[in-house]
């Protein structure tokens, strides 16, 4: 199909995604554009409960997100792995150890996503289940302060594995926690009664043909 469509695949394609995403969407969007020039895009990226409100109002074509809301009617698509990793500085005394316990987490300063963050909605679930409870010193709404707050001795925090990559090792350490990491997906969405535009098939089409690399990718730990 999508060969079918080269050429005639003209017009804006409207996506939406969760901050995450930011790791590879827009990375994709180089081939992508350069294989179908009549397109432009629009991408807009805002935490879960922002993405849910975008979806509520049918604002763009397609939705990239962890959670899609299951009271809509919403033909949901997994196309990749999403872990959610528990990080410390390097030099953290429980950096390096194997085989924590989760209760080693209590107590411990943390810094966490803002309210309406589905990472930090994630995690709340999983402490709330095992009765753990750490100390809130910040909370932050980027991805990135968080990671130099984590670096910069402030806490621990749990992001996505692709907030991370193999440069940050000298200041970073993913722990070895049981129950993480949190196994969630990333799923694309549109209506199930609406009619995609040619743009946005082409799109979809293009994002699930390339999802397979992007796990090797990060099967590969990069
Ligand atoms: P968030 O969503 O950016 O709202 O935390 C990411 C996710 O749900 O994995």
């Amino acid at each position: 199909l999508v060969a079918d469509l080269q050429g005639m695949a003209k017009g804006r394609l409207r996506l939406a995604a969760v901050t995450t995403t930011k790791y590879f969407v827009p990375r994709l969007l180089g081939p992508f554009c350069q294989e179908y020039p009549g397109i432009d895009v629009s991408l807009k990226v805002t935490n879960h409960r922002q993405l849910e409100e975008r979806i509520a109002n049918n604002q763009d074509d397609l939705y990239i997100l962890s959670q899609p809301p299951e009271q809509l009617n919403l033909h949901v698509q997994p196309f990749l792995e999403n872990p959610l990793v528990v990080f410390s500085p390097a030099n953290h005394p429980l950096a390096h150890k194997k085989g924590l316990s989760i209760q080693c987490l209590n107590d411990e300063p943390f810094i966490t996503r803002e309210a309406g963050s589905g990472t930090r909605k994630a995690v709340q679930e999983l402490f709330g289940e095992h009765k753990v409870s750490v100390k809130t010193r910040l909370e932050l709404s980027s991805n990135e302060a968080i990671k130099q707050a984590v670096a910069g001795g402030l806490g621990i925090s749990v992001l996505s594995r692709h907030t991370l990559h193999s440069g940050d090792d000298k200041e970073l350490s993913i722990l070895d926690v049981e129950h993480f990491p949190i196994q969630r997906q990333w799923y694309v969405c549109y209506f199930m009664g609406k009619q995609l535009s040619v743009v946005a098939r082409t799109f979809l089409e293009h994002l699930l043909k390339v999802s397979e690399q992007l796990a090797v990718l990060y099967k590969s730990g990069t």
